[in-house]
């Protein structure tokens, strides 16, 4: 039986690689794609997953607007890192692809009742899920897991000192998410620094590509990758994919359980996830941290991804 998911994305560079290797992986099926703002603003993001869908020629996969904005916070972006349009502003023709008129909370609690036992992976602010959540508190249930990209579990952010992008962009929403039992598996952003995919592999993984790879992956990528060249990172670091590998290879993973807690101050600690890992608070466990990922099975992943043919 093929494997469920429901993918909430804020759809920058990354979260596009993560959704070609959904796409790729026959095991599972995508059941809606829900869009909430955060790397770049939601207009552009609802723009952004139909043309990913299109580089692929994938049949009718629903696709939902959520979020436009934060539970409580002002608007947060990151476009420096992902383009004005979040696909690298490589020219992407638009798509003609319909958007559903569900909006994307009530589409996450659909599908989860549709499908039990989905997958829920969330590569964006956490906005919708928690919107998704206040609405079905039985959400946890009716998941079979929930994979999130998210968290700084050493407090060494890359949005602030101490805060990840995405929990940064909404603490409100992570913080209702981790207290209310999602019980969320994170990839965060430590595991993304130590798990780059370095140049040389890269470099090869690219050349080998299929139509998906050189046509679309390479020209989205071609300024972060020189950008990332230009201030010697050792290879091109992956967040959304760390995530999604977890969900389609889990034994690719290392992993441990804690007690996770989200700082929705509003000074230097906002946005920070304390994870427990010596069990001071005596609090239950809610989240399971990854550690490590295994690189080669990693690169298989992305391989696989890339070398899909674009329809003609
Ligand atoms: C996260 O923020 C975004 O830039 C990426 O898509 C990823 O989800 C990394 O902090
Ligand atoms: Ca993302």
């Amino acid at each position: 039986m093929t494997q469920k998911l429901i993918i909430d994305t804020d759809c920058g560079v990354d979260d596009a690689i993560a959704l070609l290797m959904a796409l790729a992986d026959p095991a599972v099926e995508i059941v809606g794609i829900t869009c909430v703002s955060g790397n770049v603003t939601l207009d552009h993001v609802v723009q952004n997953v139909p043309i990913v869908l299109d580089a692929v020629g994938a049949g009718p996969i629903p696709i939902f607007r959520g979020a436009e904005r934060p539970i409580l916070a002002p608007l947060y972006h990151a476009s420096d890192v992902h383009g004005e349009d979040g696909l690298g502003d490589a020219g992407f023709p638009r798509s003609t692809r319909p958007i559903s008129d569900e909006h994307a909370a009530l589409a996450i609690v659909r599908l989860a009742r549709e499908y039990p036992g989905a997958t829920l992976v969330a590569l964006g602010p956490l906005t919708n899920v928690a919107l998704a959540m206040a609405i079905e508190p039985n959400l946890p249930q009716l998941l079979g897991q929930s994979v999130i990209m998210g968290g700084a579990v050493r407090a060494l952010g890359n949005t602030s000192a101490v805060a990840e992008f995405n929990i940064y962009a909404d603490a409100e929403a992570a913080a209702m998410v981790f207290e209310r039992g999602l019980n969320p598996t994170m990839a965060g952003w430590e595991l993304t620094v130590e798990t780059p995919m370095f140049w040389p592999r890269w470099d090869a993984m690219t050349a080998q590509a299929g139509t998906v790879g050189a046509d679309f992956v390479v020209p989205m990528l071609e300024d972060l990758v020189r950008r990332s060249r230009e201030r010697e990172r050792p290879g091109i670091l992956l967040p959304d994919p760390l995530a999604m590998a977890v969900v389609l290879d889990p034994d690719c993973a290392s992993s441990f359980t804690a007690a996770v807690a989200v700082d929705t101050g509003w000074g230097p600690g906002r946005g920070l996830t304390a994870v427990d890992v010596r069990g001071n608070s005596k609090a239950a466990h809610n989240a399971r941290v990854v550690t490590a990922i295994d690189t080669d099975r990693l690169a298989a992943l992305l391989e696989r991804a890339f070398r899909m043919s674009s329809p003609r």
